[in-house]
C-alpha cells in the first residue's frame, strides 16, 4: 500500500472551491523525493536553461556575476525527463482532474530554490498576474517541497477566498523593471494561513489565490517543485490590461528572445 491516496475527498474538493487552496500531507514516496532532489540540485548546479532564459533570478536583477536571491528554473521537466515520468506528475494530474474536471492537463512546471540562509521571500502575488491578460484561465498550481516546508524555511501561505476576486494590480519586486518576480500593489492579507507540510506533501492553489512564501532563514536549502495544470484558456472578448507585464525589461526575456524565433509564450 502506498503511504498516500490520490483520491481527494468531497470535503477537500469543497474546501478548495471555497478557500482557493488545499494542503496535502503526501503525494509521493520518500524514495522519489530523494531521487527528484538529486535531479533538482543537478539542474541548478549545471545552470540548465540559463542561456535560453529558463534559469534566472526571480527576485533580483539577474546579473551574471552575482548570486541569485531566488534562483528559478522554468520547464525543468524539459531538461530532466525523470520529472515528467514521476509519481509527482501522476499525482498532480489526478489532483488537478479532481478539482478542475477530467479535461485538465499539465501546462508547465518550474522550480524555485531558496538557498540556505539567504533565500529571499516570494512576495504576495496571484499567479494569473504573470499571464497573458487576453485569456480567461481555469488553472491551479501544485507546490511540492523536497524537504519539510516550515515557516522558517519558506512554506506557502495563502489568503483564503482570495481566488474569488479579480486579478489585483501588481508591480515588479522592488519596483525594478529588471526583476521578473511580481508583487501585488496592495491586498488585505490579515486572514493569511501558513501551510507547513512534510517533504513530498503538497499545497494546491488556484491561479488567483493570493500567496506568499517567506525567506529561508535555515541552514539548509529550501527546494520547491511546482506544476501548473489547467483547462484550455479561453480568449476574452474584452481583453484586460496588465501594465506591469509591459513594463518589465528582464535579462531573462532578452536571453529568451535571442534564443528563440518570435512567437507567443505564456510565462508562469
Ligand atoms: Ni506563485
Amino acid at each position: 500500500m502506498p503511504p498516500f491516496s490520490l483520491q481527494l475527498s468531497h470535503e477537500q474538493i469543497d474546501s478548495f472551491a471555497r478557500e482557493g487552496y488545499l494542503r496535502l500531507k503526501a503525494i509521493t514516496t520518500a524514495d522519489e523525493v530523494e531521487r527528484v532532489c538529486g535531479v533538482y540540485d543537478r539542474l541548478f548546479a549545471e545552470r540548465r536553461g540559463r542561456e535560453v532564459g529558463d534559469q534566472f533570478d526571480l527576485a533580483g536583477a539577474d546579473e551574471e556575476d552575482r548570486p541569485a536571491a531566488l534562483p528559478q528554473i522554468l520547464h525543468p521537466s524539459r531538461y530532466a525527463s525523470e520529472l515528467a515520468d514521476s509519481q509527482i506528475r501522476t499525482a498532480g494530474e489526478a489532483i488537478a482532474r479532481a478539482l478542475l474536471g477530467p479535461e485538465a492537463t499539465f501546462i508547465e512546471d518550474h522550480a524555485i530554490l531558496k538557498p540556505a540562509g539567504h533565500g529571499a521571500p516570494t512576495p504576495w502575488h496571484q499567479d494569473e498576474a504573470y499571464w497573458d491578460p487576453g485569456f480567461e484561465y481555469r488553472s491551479l498550481s501544485i507546490w511540492v517541497p523536497l524537504q519539510e516546508a516550515t515557516i522558517e524555511n519558506g512554506c506557502m501561505q495563502f489568503v483564503p477566498g482570495s481566488h474569488r476576486g479579480e486579478v489585483l494590480p501588481h508591480h515588479a519586486i522592488g519596483h525594478d523593471p529588471r526583476v521578473h518576480g511580481l508583487e501585488v500593489d496592495a491586498a488585505d492579507v490579515s486572514g493569511k494561513v501558513a501551510c507547513p507540510i512534510p517533504a513530498g506533501g503538497a499545497t494546491v492553489h488556484h491561479c488567483r489565490t493570493l500567496h506568499y512564501a517567506g525567506a529561508n532563514l535555515t541552514e539548509a536549502p529550501r527546494r520547491a517543485y511546482i506544476m501548473t495544470f489547467g483547462l484550455p484558456p479561453r480568449a476574452l472578448g474584452t481583453p484586460r490590461h496588465f501594465p506591469w507585464r509591459e513594463q518589465r525589461r528582464t535579462a531573462r526575456e532578452a536571453r529568451s528572445r535571442r534564443s528563440r524565433p518570435a512567437g507567443p509564450r505564456v510565462d508562469p
